[in-house]
Parts: C-alpha cells; structure tokens; sequence
C-alpha cells in the first residue's frame, strides 16, 4: 500500500510509518490547481489522509488528487478525512443550497473503496447521503473526561454523541439547549441535569467561532457548575476565536489536530496521527485475513 495526502494532511501523514507517494500540487499563475502522482501506482492499493480546512482550495485539492489516483490505475483508493467542511450545511431552506449534499455527490463520483469521517457534523444525517464509516475518537474524549465529575451536551447535536461518550467513560451527563438568534450568534435555553459545584466538561464536535462553548460555560456557571472546560474533535478557530475564547470562563480547552493547530494559551492539542496509523493498520490486517 502506498500513503498519499493532501498539502493539510502532510504534517500528520509525515510521522505515518509506512511507503510514502510522492505527488506535485501546486499552483499555476491564473489560480488555477495542479495535481500530478509521482508514483508508478497501476493495480497498487493506496490510502489518500486529507483535510478540507480551509474548504474553497482544498475541497477542489482532494477531489483532484481522488482523479489523479484512479487516472493512475490505482486498484483501491481509501480515503480518511479529518474534517469535513460543508458538513454544517446539509439541511437547505428554500432558496438555499445544501452545499453538503453537493459536496458528497462529487465524492460519490470517485471510485472510493473505503471512506473515514473524524466525526462529521450532522453525522448520523450524512450517512443518507453518503457511505462513510464514522471515526469517534473516545480515547481522545475518555483521556480529558476522567478529569471532569460530569460531562455537558452544549445544544442537542451534541446529545447523542456526549451520551455515548459519557456511557464509555462512565461519566454523568448534562443535556443543554441552543438557538441562534442570528447566524453566528448563540442563546442557551434550558438545563436539563444538576451541575452543582461540579466540574464539568463540555463536549462538541466543532469550535469555530467559540461562542457555542462560551455561552454553554456561562449558562453552566449560573447553574453552579465549580469548573467548566470544553472538548471539541474539530478546532476550527474562525478570526476572533482565540482572543473570545481567551477572555472567557472556559479553563481549558481540549482539540485534536483534524485541522492544523498549534497549543495556544488554554488550548491543548492531541494528535490523531496514531489513530489513523491504527486504522490502516487494522484495515490491512482484516483484508489480509479475509
Ligand atoms: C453546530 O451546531 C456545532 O455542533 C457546533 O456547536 C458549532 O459549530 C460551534 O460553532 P461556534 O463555535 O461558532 O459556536
């Protein structure tokens, strides 16, 4: 097998012990992208890692790269994505778009033999449109939860998957209500759970603007929580994040690298890149006993 990934992919595919493609992306003067495999890949097995954050660039840098393996003749393209941009636009009111679905029509295109989402947003929906298997990294949750006496659901996206994890690492939990007011914008509504003089973590699969986060922690605060700090797979950090964040009640704040990060301040960082080394891995070896 044979480890491609695109330009966001290359600082976690770097430290993958495995045969490394080699591949030309770059830029030509009027914008527009270029995409050639180095590699002789004909009737070869090969595993794509790729990110789409920022989304423009490099949602076009992946489908490019998915043509580019199959024009070569790989025999199986398997693709892992750490974040799937668009995710939050799957349900379309009249007159918008469903850039989601748009977006998981084009992948369908490609003959992908095996698909990994780090837990897209709206996952259990997503499935409808596209077959994928789901990456919830509990460990990277569990590791963080133990610290914490109860575990907090900031809106109800976040139910199903804080359940589980609350479930796995034996953890109490805490349910919040959301809306937004305007776009970007959040009001919490209700609590459902005591978190009095606890400390509590909250748990989301996205930060982007921080809001979410910081208005759930103040909600949590009245209601007598000790602590409050907050977990997210996917730490996107729209402009203004840091600094909002930074000034907030929150105490730490824990992401993965599914986007590039550096620890900044409150934020600490764990790497997915062992993770996805055991997913081929475990790929390889069930393919090789069947
Ligand atoms: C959407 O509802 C997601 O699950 C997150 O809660 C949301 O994307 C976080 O965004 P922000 O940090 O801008 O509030």
């Amino acid at each position: 097998m044979i480890l491609f990934s695109t330009r966001t992919m290359q600082y976690i595919a770097k430290n993958i012990n495995t045969n490394h493609g080699s591949c030309i992306v770059k830029n030509f003067s009027d914008g527009e992208l270029y995409v050639h495999i180095n590699n002789e890949i004909k009737g070869k097995d090969v595993w794509l890692l790729a990110s789409t954050q920022p989304p423009a660039e490099n949602m076009l840098e992946l489908f490019f790269m998915l043509d580019a393996l199959n024009r070569a003749g790989a025999s199986k393209i398997n693709l892992i994505i750490s974040y799937f941009a668009y995710a939050r636009q799957l349900h379309a009111m009249q007159g918008e778009s469903s850039s989601a679905q748009v977006i998981c029509n084009i992948l369908k295109n490609f003959p992908i033999s095996k698909l990994f989402i780090f837990l897209p947003h709206d996952g259990t929906e997503l499935h409808n449109f596209l077959p994928y298997t789901d990456i919830l990294d509990i460990e990277f949750f569990c590791e963080k939860a133990v610290l914490y006496d109860a575990i907090a659901a900031p809106d109800k996206g976040a139910h199903i998957f804080a359940q589980k994890i609350a479930d796995f690492c034996n953890k109490e939990i805490v349910f919040l209500s959301k809306k937004r007011p305007e776009q970007e914008e959040v009001e919490i509504l209700s609590l459902e759970g005591s978190v009095n003089n606890k400390k509590v973590l909250l748990i989301d699969d996205i930060i982007s603007t921080g809001r979410t986060m910081i208005e759930a922690a103040e909600f949590l605060k009245k209601n007598g929580a000790k602590t409050i700090s907050a977990a997210a797979i996917h730490g996107v950090f729209s402009p203004g994040s840091h600094e909002r964040l930074e000034k907030s009640i929150i105490e730490k704040i824990y992401v993965t690298n599914t986007i590039f990060q550096e620890a900044h301040k409150k934020i600490v960082v764990s790497d997915i890149g062992p993770l996805i080394s055991k997913i081929i891995n475990n790929h390889i070896n069930k393919e090789e006993i069947l």
